[in-house]
């Protein structure tokens, strides 16, 4: 279980283009479900999950992480602990290393390594067993680089490598984003596949009401650093959905 208490976060604090982000923003995120964070372009969603990974650091507020509080650490010290994939398919991963320099790296997360010794043999079947999962043949391709791999590919790769150390926490910022229909489709339905199988606590962005829906078990919408929404999915419908982003659209027009 995540909890976020009393959370605050503003930019550019001392000019006139101030933006305050969160002020006294409180959620818990349940373990072992995935918790879907929608709402319009700029709420604040990627600076959540920012704040959470230590990317960005609060102005205040506690991020209590299965009991202990993960605030102060540093972003490569919580990174122990989570596991992230983002929207661009060139972050996740390091494109000039292979697939199985990439698993090992993940592998080594939060151990001191050196590149020379960065593979170890006896490891090769497992990764190749987690590679297998995904069904797209990547287990056959040990020693391409990653530049040479499709987007879908690649994320469905950084999906796995964030994955594979079973972090308490796994934050996905539109992680389906960049890829064409059928692939994105693909690659939810793996996410939903690791997510269950490992029981992962997971918070998803997603821009995609139907995918929000239909690969979390809860749904909530932020609005002006404000949960505005907070159901189970199974009682929610994308029309719904729609609805509140269409009064909230017409809010701000006013
Ligand atoms: N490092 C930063 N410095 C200054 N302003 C920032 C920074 N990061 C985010 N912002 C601002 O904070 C606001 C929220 O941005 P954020 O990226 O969290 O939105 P979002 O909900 O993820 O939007 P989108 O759906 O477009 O990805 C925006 O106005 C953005 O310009
Ligand atoms: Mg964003």
């Amino acid at each position: 279980m995540l909890k976020i208490n009393n959370l605050s976060k503003s930019f550019n604090k001392d000019s006139d283009e101030r933006i305050d982000i969160f002020h006294g923003f409180n959620l818990q995120i349940e373990e072992n479900k995935c918790t879907a964070i929608i709402g319009a372009n700029g709420c604040g969603k990627s600076t959540l999950l920012n704040l959470i990974s230590g990317s960005l650091m609060a102005d205040q507020g506690e991020f209590i992480l299965k009991g202990k509080d993960i605030g102060k650490l540093s972003e490569e010290k919580r990174a122990i602990h989570i596991g992230r994939v983002h929207q661009d398919p060139s972050m996740g991963v390091s494109p000039t290393l292979t697939i199985l320099e990439n698993m090992s790296l993940a592998d080594k997360k939060g151990e001191g390594f050196s590149l020379r010794k960065l593979v170890h043999k006896g490891k090769i079947p497992k990764y190749v067993e987690l590679l297998k999962d995904l069904d797209l043949g990547l287990e056959d391709k040990l020693d391409t680089q990653v530049k040479y791999l499709s987007g879908g590919q690649r994320q469905s790769l950084s999906l796995v490598m964030a994955s594979m150390k079973f972090p308490d926490l796994l934050l996905l910022d539109e992680h389906t984003a960049a890829l064409d229909p059928k692939t994105s489709h693909v690659v939810m339905k793996k996410t939903k596949e690791l997510i269950e199988k490992y029981k992962m606590t997971t918070i998803m962005i997603s821009h995609n009401m139907k995918d929000a829906i239909d690969y979390s078990d809860r749904v909530i919408m932020l609005d002006k650093g404000q949960v505005i929404l907070d159901k189970p999915s199974k009682d929610l419908t994308e029309e719904e959905l729609m609805d509140i982003y269409r009064k909230k659209l017409v809010e701000h027009l006013m």
